[in-house]
């Protein structure tokens, strides 16, 4: 047993569980991570069969020790690729593990030392579950406005006699809409995509913060928007700002657009300065963000399902920001509705940038 540990101790540092066995089969050494994901102590390890230590199964059910055959199968072969098994002990849950097995064969190609490597599948599973989550939402978000893109266009090709052109009208303006909807929707994944995977590239110059916010603001009165809903204030002195102008301009335009859909009243953005930050906040006079919701609303997929939108506005306002080495944040005013804020780095950038 001395033995044992003592070949265990080298490994007792590494975060997958390792067990060795001998040329008869039998346990010699496990390490730390062995027990504890085995959950048994390293004295109930060593000395007992291989088999028994770590009772493996297949997808297909079948015993995973019967299937390779370690002491017996094929004398050249020296490694058993990682697969997805699972533990399966009378005594507890069946376990997720993913296992690889080295063989050490001697001289005459006789299995010396099996090592076998195992690692917890539960963080990886959880991963690819929220994957599959993922392509369920999007596939849902993409379906909706498909929908009626073909049922309208289906209709009025079958029936394009029996519409006067106000129904006509009405039926292309919705296609247009939707169709202006699934292309914002697939920028966005994209967005999203580019943030998750480090790939967002933010193209630095000299920004003016108060001329992108009132372009903003000129662009929705132009598309009907009252023009008494927006104020706009400046502070008289700001710093001078490098950002990336287009992606700045999605994010002010993805705050404003919230303050208008899901706030209320008028939409008040103030850009100042705080320290070395250029700051912007925009503030409506809604009901503000549900208490609840507040913790969830920078996360994918989070929106009030009563009012549209994808919930994807507010994630890649803060990628952006992030990417930026900014800060945003959100929260309700004492006597407004919602408050979003964020802070971006003012100066000159430095080479690195
Ligand atoms: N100004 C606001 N007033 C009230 N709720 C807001 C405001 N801005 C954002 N929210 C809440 O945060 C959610 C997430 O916003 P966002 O990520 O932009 O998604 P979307 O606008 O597509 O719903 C919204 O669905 C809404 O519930
Ligand atoms: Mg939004």
């Amino acid at each position: 047993m001395r033995e044992g540990q003592h070949a265990a101790a080298g490994y007792d540092d590494l975060p997958d569980g390792v067990v060795v066995a001998d040329g008869s089969g039998t346990v010699v050494a496990a390490n730390l991570a062995a027990t504890r994901i085995l959950d048994v102590q390293q004295s109930e390890l060593v000395g007992v069969p291989l088999a028994k230590v770590l009772p493996l199964l297949d997808p297909q059910g079948r015993d995973w020790w019967e299937c390779t055959d370690p002491y017996g199968g094929l004398s050249t072969r020296v490694r058993q690729p990682e697969r997805m098994l699972s533990l399966v002990r009378p005594d507890r849950p069946d376990l997720a593990l993913l296992v690889t097995a080295t063989y050490v064969r001697d001289d005459k190609h006789t299995v010396e030392r099996v090592v076998v490597c195992f690692r917890d599948n539960r963080a990886r599973a959880k991963l690819e579950r929220s994957g599959a989550e993922l392509v369920s939402v999007v596939a849902h978000e993409l379906r909706s406005p498909l929908t009626s893109v073909k049922g309208f266009t289906a209709t009025l090709l079958a029936k394009w006699e029996r519409f006067n052109d106000d129904q006509k009208l009405h039926m292309l303006q919705t296609i247009n809409s939707d169709a202006d909807r699934l292309t914002r929707l697939i920028s966005e994944l994209l967005d999203v995509s580019r943030i998750e995977t480090g790939r967002l590239e933010v193209r630095k110059q000299v920004v003016d913060l108060p001329e992108l916010v009132q372009r903003d603001i000129d662009s929705r009165v132009a598309a009907g928007e009252a023009a008494d809903r927006f104020v706009l204030k400046v502070e008289s002195t700001l710093p001078e700002l490098w950002a990336d102008p287009d992606k700045l301009a999605q994010v002010v335009g993805n705050v404003i657009e919230n303050a208008l859909r899901h706030g209320g009243g008028t939409v008040t953005i103030k850009v100042g300065t705080d320290g070395d930050y250029a700051t912007l906040e925009v503030s409506d006079e809604g009901e503000g963000i549900k208490r609840e919701a507040l913790p969830r609303i920078f996360t994918k997929f989070w929106h009030d399902a009563k009012r549209g939108g994808t919930g994807l506005g507010l994630f890649i306002a803060k990628g952006i920001v992030d990417a930026h080495g900014g800060t945003i944040e959100a929260g309700n005013g004492d006597d407004c509705g919602a408050v979003v804020r964020f802070r971006l780095p003012a100066g000159t950038p430095s080479f690195a940038d």
